[in-house]
């Protein structure tokens, strides 16, 4: 991934329950501390040498700063830059959809768009090194999603069934290199987790604490680099001991929305 895009957080708020998380938070968003929480992650960004664009916030589009979610991207069999426009569950984030199509395909992507309930980013990821994506399934986005991935872009598509609060994949699963994953184990199915350990010799299990209230699994990560929320200081030291460089950043008032770092970007190729 060559960089990522995001999407300032002007109408950022919190003013229904989508998930979990966001139970207690309506109406609380302080959105100057949102602001400048955004401007630090972009920095962050861009200190670990990605590029960094940004998309122009439509007005009623309270998620718009998540821009994971209305496309998975990436580059198809010829090499050629893709993007699937997400079919969102809820209508507000419906409408977040078409200004994303209009970036991409004005920044030389294929689009297209999923023919199924799918919520790009959120729920599909890339397994590090491989030609493989893994797929949640059964909250945001339907299995059937995943054929269809694997098809636009020629990969294989290995999936997940999601069944507690960790409603997105990227809320609980985060590869980490070809080898390593960062999860939250009692977001999976015996099936799943039996699944993610064929494919990953190393896993790195989030604590409850660090993966509720810290949404640990959510970072990003750039080659060695892993932006994470702040505060998950155990898991730190295990990410470095395991050769990771950790950038901790503070996306509190994104947590309320139930969101942090990974779901505030998309990945640019
Ligand atoms: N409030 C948003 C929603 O529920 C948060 C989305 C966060 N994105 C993510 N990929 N986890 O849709």
């Amino acid at each position: 991934m060559k960089g990522v895009l995001l999407c300032p957080p002007d109408h950022f708020d919190v003013v229904d329950v989508k998930n979990a998380f966001m139970e207690g938070h309506e109406g609380k968003v302080d959105r100057a501390r949102a602001r400048a929480q955004w401007d630090a992650l972009l920095a962050t960004f861009r200190g670990i040498g990605l590029s960094v664009e940004t998309l122009r916030p439509t007005p009623a589009c309270e998620d718009m700063v998540f821009t994971a979610n209305p496309t998975f991207t990436g580059l198809n069999t010829r090499g050629k830059k893709a993007a699937i426009l997400s079919r969102m569950r809820h209508p507000s984030r419906q409408r977040e959809v078409a200004a994303h199509g209009e970036w991409f395909a004005s920044h030389g992507y294929d689009v297209i768009e999923s023919p199924v309930q799918f919520e790009g980013g959120g729920d599909a990821t890339w397994h590090p090194g491989r030609r493989v994506v893994w797929g949640g399934h059964g909250q945001r986005s339907v299995a059937e999603a995943y054929p269809f991935v694997a098809r636009v872009f020629g990969v294989e598509a290995l999936t997940l069934e999601l069944a507690t609060d960790f409603y997105h994949l990227d809320t609980c699963f985060c590869p980490l290199d070809e080898k390593t994953v960062l999860l939250y184990a009692k977001a999976f199915t015996r099936a799943g987790l039996t699944l993610i350990r064929k494919h990953f010799r190393n896993v790195i299990e989030a604590s409850e604490a660090d993966a509720r209230d810290r949404f640990a699994c959510n970072a990003a990560v750039s080659g060695k680099h892993v932006v994470i929320q702040r505060g998950c200081t155990a898991l730190e030291e295990k990410l470095r001991k395991a050769g990771f460089e950790v950038h901790a950043v503070d996306t509190g008032e994104f947590l309320k929305s139930g969101g942090s770092v990974y779901c505030m970007k998309q990945w640019l190729f």
